[in-house]
């Protein structure tokens, strides 16, 4: 047996590792940056507790090198692990799902290994486990933190009763990209709303204390930047400036970092040139350094290796001698920390400190969440099937996720009287297409498929005759199907057709070039109108799309996202007017998908859009702005913003605090929801500012004609911004304020910061 490794014996390899670190980007950024960051106090992890460091250092000060080594590995299959296990060199399994089979691979590492470290079991649960709720985005529109709560809550009860004791999730990437598929997972374009429910998801999956048999680590993904790939190809190349990584991509992470969030998963994108698991400025100095996080960063499937790929080591030694000094722990499915770490070591090229930090980082995950107290999950336990409270609460996020784009007429609610509905539409007797990407468990054979919408209606209106039709296929071309729908609507009161994407169009590597609706839905609409019957449009989907016809020709427009596995019953709740919606978009839907990236939160140039210009910012063929702006959402029933009003007309740039108040009233003849957002800009600064960037918003429920006073707190922190050597400015000048019920609002008022 090898000797456990001496602490005293690091190598002084660290300097020639940090040199090359910071050559390209991280070099040119840590220049100004790194310093200044670093210079910023470090966010305390709540969680901090000697007792628990000191059993980490014990237990470190027995491990070999190759049982270092092998905590720094995850695999994601039970022949891999197995596999592993037989060489003691595993950390964690993901992936692979049931209680016993679990428990099988931890007897195996607490029993037959030699220090019994528990292994640590990882799945996706993004929306849920058995229970889907919406996918994230529509979370995003409901502007309701408890919604992600909720979700996280209910997932991290499901999955960790059934052995699963860390999710990938929650995802936190902005981004401006609709092409880009895995928009589906994150909160969509602006940094504030995503750090507001990340943090919220953060808070469910883990509660105070994530050894609870009822909690989950959390991991805060993707480390960084990776909504930017460019023409929103995943996986595909960013190049960011400092001011923007730090103002866009970052602050979700930063404030899950504050959150306490468990571990970090690094990203698939490069980052101005340097790969991200093999970036030090974002993942040593800004991540482990600025923001003092002592979790583990994990790397993402064979992001370790690609690296290789993306031409930044030649080969997998290089690419472990790249990743684990950047800040990479674990590497997840490909096996070059193991492989080379011991030859590494001599070379020089790692060093020990390096892999102890990695190693104490990944145990102390373990301890917090009670591993080595309780490694088994009680089987009779296991979680195979949603319970009632779960599904009602998922069909109670999915009402409050969805965003009513148009309703002329108004043709929304529906009369519980209607004595007949057509459902036309491909969509409208889908199941798993409503759970969207990423379903957890949600399309395996353990679950109960998602309620369709045509089963929803009929469950709405009982009295009512409901029909289906699907008209066509979801992307394909035959249109032979819509005599059939049409013959459907002319014989019923109402029609809703139901159009959109399938759940594989959206998620990872499901990018599109084209994000009309696919395939002839178009067309079916067309059909329908031309029956000259009353309809509305239901969309299923996982990203914006481009439905100027919709606008111009349906008389109402309901974006139900993926709604998850309650999906018809929600969907009903909401055409019938049991929930009246109060759902906001979390990005702006473009008109055509030339305009992109197109997002509320945009520079002004030197030259903004002005129709009758020709020398401004515009296309010559379209109409300036998006089809729907950030915050837009419609209700059945009509709110009012006024009184807009300032504690101060002068915030001092340290220690300042200003409240902002408007009042909101029900002007129509029925309870509803509205969500006052609160936006601000700074028109003259050394780095210009978005013309608009929500700081506040508040989801509120009146009655008709009620009206609620909504407060916000204003600090310098909302007002500042980072600068292209990453450091936090305060600049004193005059600050708008905007305040209304999209970024659209015109109420408006200004302060000075002095
Ligand atoms: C790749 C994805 O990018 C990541 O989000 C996910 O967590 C891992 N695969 C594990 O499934």
């Amino acid at each position: 047996m090898e000797q456990p490794e001496s602490h005293e014996a690091a190598a002084t390899a660290d300097g020639v590792n940090r040199r090359r670190l910071l050559a390209g980007v991280g070099g040119l950024l840590a220049a100004g940056g790194a310093a200044s960051l670093l210079a910023s106090p470090a966010a305390a992890d709540p969680s901090t507790r000697p007792d628990r460091d000191g059993r980490v250092e014990a237990l470190l000060g027995k491990m070999t090198l190759e049982e270092k080594l092998g905590q720094l590995q995850l695999v994601g299959t039970e022949t891999a692990a197995r596999a592993a296990l037989a060489t003691g060199q595993l950390g964690g399994v993901f992936s692979v799902v049931g209680a016993a089979k679990l428990n099988a691979l931890q007897h195996i590492a607490v029993e037959q290994t030699r220090l019994r470290i528990p292994l640590i079991f990882g799945l996706d649960v993004i929306h849920g486990y058995t229970t889907n709720f919406p996918i994230p985005l529509a979370q995003g529109a409901s502007f309701d933190p408890a919604v992600a709560a909720t979700d996280a809550t209910v997932a991290a009860k499901e999955a960790r009763r059934s052995g699963i004791h860390w999710t990938y999730a929650p995802m936190m990437d902005v981004t401006h990209e609709p092409r880009w598929g895995r928009i589906a997972e994150g909160y969509g374009e602006d940094p504030h709303l995503a750090s507001r429910m990340a943090v919220a998801k953060v808070r469910g999956y883990q509660g105070d204390d994530y050894s609870s048999p009822d909690r989950l680590a959390a991991c805060a993904k993707h480390f960084v930047a990776y909504g930017g790939a460019e023409g929103g190809r995943d996986y595909n190349t960013v190049d960011v400036s400092l001011q923007r990584l730090h103002n866009l991509y970052l602050p979700p992470f930063k404030a899950s970092v504050e959150a306490g969030v468990a571990t970090v998963m690094a990203s698939f994108n490069t980052i101005s040139g340097v790969p991200a698991h093999g970036n030090g400025y974002v993942l040593h100095d800004v991540l482990k350094g600025a923001y003092g996080f002592r979790g583990f960063v994990v790397s993402d499937y064979t992001g370790v290796e690609e690296l290789i790929l993306h031409g930044l080591a030649g080969d997998g030694a290089d690419a472990a001698a790249a990743a684990l000094p950047a800040g990479v722990d674990m590497e997840m499915v490909s096996t070059n920390y193991v492989r080379y770490g011991r030859r590494l070591l001599a070379e020089h090229r790692i060093t020990r400190d390096q892999i102890d930090d990695a190693v104490r980082r990944i145990l102390l995950v373990k301890v917090k969440l009670g591993l080595f107290e309780h490694p088994y999950v009680d089987e009779s336990g296991e979680v195979k099937a949603p319970s009632p409270a779960a599904l009602a609460a998922s069909r109670q996020a999915a009402g409050r996720c969805m965003v009513l784009l148009k309703n002329d007429g108004p043709v929304l609610p529906l009369a519980k009287s209607v004595r007949s509905v057509a459902v036309v539409g491909p969509l409208g007797a889908a199941t798993y297409d409503l759970n969207g990407t990423w379903a957890g468990l949600g399309t395996g054979a353990w679950t109960t498929p998602p309620v369709t919408v045509a089963d929803g209606i009929k469950a709405a209106a009982p009295g009512a005759t409901v029909t289906f039709t699907a008209g066509c296929t979801v992307d394909g071309t035959d249109t032979s199907g819509f005599a059939a729908a049409q013959q459907a609507a002319r014989a019923a009161d109402v029609t809703v057709v139901v159009v959109g994407e399938t759940a594989a169009m959206s998620g990872e590597a499901a990018a599109r070039s084209n994000i009309d609706l696919p395939g002839v839905q178009q067309q079916l609409v067309a059909a329908t109108k031309e029956t000259g019957k009353p309809f509305v449009v239901v969309l299923v989907n996982g990203r914006p799309l481009t439905i100027p016809y919709l606008h111009d020709n349906a008389p109402a427009v309901l974006e139900a996202w993926a709604p998850g596995v309650q999906g018809g019953h929600a969907i009903a709740d909401v055409l019938f007017g049991v929930v009246n919606p109060g759902g906001k978009l979390p990005v702006s839907f473009p008109r055509a998908v030339g305009q992109i990236p197109i997002y509320y939160n945009h520079e002004n140039t030197g030259r903004p859009a002005d129709p009758a210009n020709k020398y401004t910012s515009k296309y010559l063929d379209l109409e300036s702005g998006p089809l729907y702006e950030f915050g837009h959402g419609l209700s059945y029933t009509t709110f009012r913003v006024d009184g807009l009003r300032l504690s101060a007309t002068r915030m001092p740039a340290r220690g300042g605090r200003i409240q902002v108040s408007a009042q909101v009233t029900n002007t129509g003849g029925r309870a509803g929801d509205e969500v006052v957002q609160l936006y601000l800009r700074d028109p003259v600064a050394s780095i210009v500012q978005p013309v608009r960037r929500l700081r506040g918003f508040e989801r509120v429920t009146l009655a008709a004609g009620a009206s609620e006073t909504v407060s916000f707190t204003l600090t310098p922190e909302d007002v500042g911004f980072y600068d292209n050597a990453a450091r936090f400015r305060v600049e004193p000048g005059e600050i708008e304020v905007y305040v209304g019920t999209s970024s659209a609002a015109t109420l408006t008022a200004r302060f000075t910061v002095t």
